[in-house]
C-alpha cells in the first residue's frame, strides 16, 4: 500500500515568528502517524525550521540546481541540502516553470541530480487552463512526466505531484473526479512507459486549492495518495488536511 503523503509548500512565506506559530500547531496536532508529513520551507529558513520541528515531520527545499557547486549565483545544490540534513526538495513547481521559465528539460535534469545526490524529490507537473480547455491535459502531463522518466534510473525516492495550474492559489480546486481521472491516466502511462511496479508503488499527490473543507472528499479517490498544500499549509487547517484519510 502507498503511504499517504502530505506536503506543505510554504512558498515565499514566513518569518521566524510565523514559523514558530506553524511549528506550534504542527506539534499540537495530533497528526495521523500513518501519514508522511513534509514541509517545504524557504531555503534561508530550512536549518531553523528543522531545529524546532518534531523529528516525525521532514523538511523540504522548494528548489535546487542541477550541479553540486560552482559559479551559479543565487542557487543551492542537493549537496548543500544533504550537508544540512534536508531530505527532500520540491522540483518543477508550476511557479518555477511559469514565473521563472524553467523548462521540462531543466526540471528533469534537476530531478535526476537531486536523486543522484541522495535527496528525495517531490516532482510537480500540471496543465494550464488553456491547455485543459484545448483538451491537452493528458498530452501535457505525459510530456512533463516523460522528460523526468527519460533522465532518472529509479522512481523509489520520488513523489509525483499533479498540480493543475488553474487550481493553484485560485480557490478553484479540481473536483475529486477531475483529479482522480488524471492520476489514473498517469498510472496507466507509468505502467506502459516505466513499469507496472512503479505505476503501483509511486505516490501521486494532488495540489491546487486543497483546504480542510475539500481534502476528505479528494482523499477518498483511489489514486490520490496525498496532497501538496500551498496557502492552507500556513494555517492550523493543515492538521485537518494531514488527517483527511481518517
Ligand atoms: P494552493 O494550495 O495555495 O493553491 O497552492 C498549491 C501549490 O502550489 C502547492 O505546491
Amino acid at each position: 500500500a502507498r503511504k499517504f503523503f502530505v506536503g506543505g509548500n510554504w512558498k515565499m512565506n514566513g518569518t521566524k515568528k510565523e514559523i514558530d506559530e506553524i511549528v506550534a500547531f504542527l506539534k499540537a496536532g495530533p497528526l495521523d502517524p500513518n501519514v508522511e508529513v513534509v514541509v517545504g520551507v524557504p531555503a534561508i529558513y530550512l536549518p531553523y525550521t528543522k531545529s524546532i520541528l518534531p523529528s516525525t515531520i521532514a523538511t523540504s527545499a522548494q528548489n535546487c540546481y542541477k550541479v553540486p557547486k560552482g559559479a551559479f549565483t543565487g542557487e543551492i545544490s542537493p549537496a548543500m541540502l544533504v550537508d544540512n540534513q534536508i531530505p527532500w526538495v520540491i522540483i518543477g513547481h508550476s511557479e518555477r516553470r511559469n514565473v521563472f521559465g524553467e523548462s521540462d528539460e531543466l526540471t528533469a535534469e534537476k530531478v535526476a541530480h537531486a536523486l543522484e545526490g541522495g535527496v528525495k524529490v517531490i516532482a510537480c507537473i500540471g496543465e494550464k487552463l488553456e491547455e485543459r480547455e484545448a483538451g491537452k491535459t493528458e498530452e501535457v502531463v505525459y510530456r512533463q512526466t516523460k522528460a523526468i522518466a527519460d533522465k532518472i534510473k529509479s522512481w523509489d525516492n520520488v513523489v509525483l505531484a499533479y498540480e493543475p495550474v488553474w487550481a493553484i492559489g485560485t480557490g478553484k480546486t479540481a473536483t475529486p473526479q477531475q483529479a482522480q481521472e488524471v492520476h489514473d491516466q498517469l498510472r496507466a502511462w507509468l505502467a506502459k512507459n516505466v513499469s507496472p511496479a512503479v505505476s503501483e508503488s509511486l505516490r501521486i499527490i494532488y495540489g491546487g486549492s486543497v483546504t480542510a473543507g475539500n481534502a476528505k472528499e479528494l482523499a477518498k479517490e483511489k489514486d490520490i495518495d496525498g496532497f501538496l498544500v500551498g496557502g492552507a499549509s500556513l494555517k492550523p487547517d493543515f492538521v485537518q488536511i494531514v488527517n483527511a484519510k481518517q
